[in-house]
């Protein structure tokens, strides 16, 4: 068997890549993230990519890169990926769960509180040298303890943002296809509501489920309209899931009161009209970005690497089915 060739297409923290060394012939991106063009010239001759989200992995990648049989992308989300494309082809895809959920969670939370508190407009005021005297009406925000709260997909950072909301007094209200069992929904105080419900009832809406065709705008003109005017939505899951168009309007003539976005739909361009708002925090899709979280992520990518191509299937493979197919494509081109 020879080795297998590894792409890393966005360099990995700490020293992470450097446990594919051994067993793969590795290549890294140190620079600037790939342009399609680039992408493809380093990938075409690979057996796998570690990929990130803003690497497209569709039909064309696919056509250009006819080699690859894995591709580990480092991020929960793979609406990167054309998974219909990859399974048609036996190409295995990983991803990183579980490792970025207490992070993702906490950031959110941070998000949920910079927008109530206004603390990034009132840290600018500050160092803009406004700040001459203390007044009772300075800068007011609103609370968020005791408030209500609508998760939108209450998967694992659903969950854990629910349970930092526990801790702030919050009533917590959940939508999503289906009900999480009953033990989750007791542990959290939960309660499954219809999306229009949870819409009309919310003081802040925070947005984790994944972006799919179904939920791709799902949070649209007419959403936002249902929400309260004071409400605040929140979304570090993808900017898609909401109009972004139609969220700047909504802020823009207060028919909500304000957001805090870490995603974007056509990242890194952020809707222009967003960047004029005071009633909006943004952030630049820094969700998972700690240290520990990243380091974390990359090693779980490269282990599913490294383990593909040993003959043992992933855990965090999302494709499983494709395991026989994979295993069949590794014999033909590198051997046992
Ligand atoms: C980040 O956005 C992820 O999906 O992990």
């Amino acid at each position: 068997m020879r080795k297998p060739k590894v792409l890393v297409a966005s360099r990995l923290p700490g020293e992470t890549q450097k446990l594919l060394a051994e067993t793969c012939e590795l290549s890294v991106n140190e620079g600037e993230a790939y342009t399609i063009e680039q992408l493809y010239a380093n990938a075409r001759d690979k057996d796998a990519i570690v990929s990130v989200l803003v690497n497209k992995i569709d039909k064309q990648f696919f056509d250009n890169c006819p080699a690859i049989k894995v591709v580990a992308n480092v991020a929960v989300g793979y609406d990167n990926i054309d998974m219909d494309e990859a399974q048609k082809r036996g190409v295995l895809v990983c991803n990183t769960p579980g490792v970025l959920t207490d992070s993702t969670a906490d950031l959110a939370f941070a998000l949920m509180l910079s927008a109530a508190r206004k603390t990034p407009s009132a840290e600018q005021y500050l160092r803009d040298g406004q700040w001459h005297r203390f007044a009772l009406d300075l800068l007011l925000g609103v609370d968020v303890h005791h408030k209500t709260l609508g998760i939108i997909g209450m998967g694992r950072i659903g969950q854990a943002f629910a349970a930092r909301a526990r801790g702030f007094s919050m009533e917590i209200l959940y939508s999503q296809r289906s009900r999480v069992a009953e033990e989750i929904e007791e542990g959290l105080q939960a309660t499954f509501v219809s999306l229009e419900e949870l819409l009309e009832r919310s003081d802040f809406v925070s947005v984790h489920c994944p972006l799919n065709d179904a939920t791709r705008h799902l949070i649209d003109r007419e959403k936002l309209s249902q929400m309260k005017k004071s409400a605040i939505i929140i979304n570090t899951a993808r900017g898609a899931v909401i109009d972004e168009p139609a969220l700047a309007e909504a802020l823009a003539n207060g028919v909500i009161a304000g957001a805090g976005l870490d995603v974007f739909e056509n990242e890194p361009r952020v809707n222009s009209q967003l960047l004029d708002l005071k009633n909006v925090v943004l952030l630049p899709h820094i969700g998972s970005a700690t240290i520990e979280t990243r380091t974390a992520m990359g090693r779980l990518a490269v282990e599913a690497v490294g383990s593909a191509f040993q003959g043992k299937m992933p855990a965090n493979t999302v494709n499983k089915d494709c395991w026989e197919r994979f295993l069949a494509l590794r014999e033909d081109s590198i051997g046992r």
